[in-house]
């Protein structure tokens, strides 16, 4: 192959790298997606992701030990890993075994026997180190300057699809529990069955937006998100919220404040998920013919994250009991969504409703209290509620 055939070749494996590791949301299969990639891409024999766990400052990495996978795990500023996270620099090197940095402790674990190593900083789109790239032993020759540009641009590349799946993961433990033990608090005071609420909400969310044909990456997003719609509700005077009856136009521009709420209570979070959210609690009241709140927002100017939320939050509404009305026939909820089409609701997401409005009802049924949207987390819920 000439310069420019390796050039051009390298280029199109790089613009098919972004489409595939853009769509893997599952940490794990993401990492071995990308160390398969890199292999290809550079040309060499293995390629190893460090990621940075800021509560051990360590790096951890999963490496094959025969027919398993083990986590590694090397401390920050320690072998090469270490030392290109701890520096931010690329370490580009001919023979490791004659560099002091290198530990060896991998390869004695391992039975592999390194001799180049290639190592970049993975970096996030603030410029903070999350953790480092390695390729290692380049097939037949050395890694050269393009090989070094080549891994640096890969390892941009992958920052975010990282950083995305690593929230996945630690959203679905503290983080998440935190956010809906929260999500609770301000709702479990107007409503029966909170967890249920919220469980239906984050389910038929991600319906319809599968419904719609949204990228996996976007069905989660719009899963994880939703529940937190009315987490501005923890503003609102239970004078107002828990009134058993019709609301005053004056309560009633009171009560709308927690669209306001939600979005304030939200939008300082740096995590990509949480700025979902927050459009997702600011706009879910908008109407698709603009005569929503807070902001009259038209059509595609409402994120259409929040026009599917709204859509799974006025189906459930209707379809649970409030202290202001009773519940709803599922039938009836539907011909409601439906007749709304096009006046609240964008009628593309009312069309993936109905379309998915099947699996909608077998959730309904399971939403018994035996479901639960944060494993544990339900029971405790169920002493709240009155
Ligand atoms: P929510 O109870 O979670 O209801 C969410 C949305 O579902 C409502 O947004 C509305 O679009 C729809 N919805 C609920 N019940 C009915 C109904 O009986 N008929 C129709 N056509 N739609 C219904 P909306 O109206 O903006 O209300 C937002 C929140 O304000 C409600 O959340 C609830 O917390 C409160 N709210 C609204 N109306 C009343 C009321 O008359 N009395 C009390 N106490 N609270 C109310
Ligand atoms: C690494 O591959 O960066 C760790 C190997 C070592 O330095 O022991
Ligand atoms: C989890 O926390 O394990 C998943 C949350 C959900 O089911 O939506
Ligand atoms: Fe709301």
């Amino acid at each position: 192959m000439t310069r420019a055939e390796e050039l051009e070749n390298r280029l199109r494996l790089l613009v098919n790298f972004g489409g595939v590791v853009s769509k893997e949301t599952n940490l794990n299969r993401l990492l071995e997606l990308i160390a398969e990639q890199v292999k290809t891409i550079l040309n060499c024999d293995r390629c190893s992701v460090f990621i940075l766990d800021r509560q051990t400052n360590e790096l951890w990495s999963k490496v094959a030990l025969g027919m398993q996978h083990t986590e590694i795990r090397v401390p920050f500023g320690k072998g090469i890993a270490g030392h290109v996270a701890s520096s931010g620099l690329t370490l580009n090197i001919q023979d490791v075994y004659k560099d002091d940095r290198f530990t060896h402790e991998i390869d004695r674990l391992t039975g592999y026997r390194s001799r180049s190593i290639l190592a970049v900083p993975l970096k996030n789109v603030g410029g903070h180190i999350i953790g480092v790239f390695e390729a290692m032993n380049k097939n037949g020759s050395q890694f050269d300057i393009d090989d070094e540009g080549i891994l640096q641009l890969i390892s941009s590349l992958a920052a975010s699809g990282i950083e995305n799946a690593q929230l996945y993961e630690s959203l679905s433990k503290s983080q998440l529990e935190t956010i809906y033990r929260l999500a609770v608090t301000a709702e479990y005071r107007d409503q029966q069955d909170t967890a249920i609420h919220l469980r239906h909400i984050s389910e038929y969310s991600a319906l319809i937006a599968h419904g719609l044909g949204l990228p996996e990456r976007e069905v989660e997003n719009i899963r994880y998100a939703s529940p937190l719609h009315d987490i501005g509700k923890v503003g609102i005077a239970d004078a107002i919220l828990l009134k058993p009856g019709k609301l005053t136009t004056d309560e009633f521009e009171e009560m709308k404040k927690h669209t306001v709420y939600g979005a304030k209570i939200l939008c300082n979070a740096e995590s990509a998920l949480l700025q979902i959210a927050c459009k997702v609690a600011g706009s879910h009241h908008e109407k698709f013919d603009g005569t929503g709140y807070p902001a009259k927002l038209k059509g595609p100017q409402i994120p259409i994250y929040a026009r599917i939320v709204s859509v799974a939050d006025v189906f459930d509404a209707l379809c649970m009991p409030r202290v202001y009305k009773p519940r709803w026939d599922a039938e009836k909820a539907r011909e409601y969504i439906l007749e709304e089409s096009g006046k609240s609701f964008d009628p593309e997401v009312v069309g993936a409703f109905d379309k998915v409005y099947g699996e909608i009802l077998k959730m309904q049924a399971i939403g018994d209290g035996k479901t639960t949207i944060i494993p544990g987390i339900t029971k405790e819920l169920h002493r709240h509620n009155y």
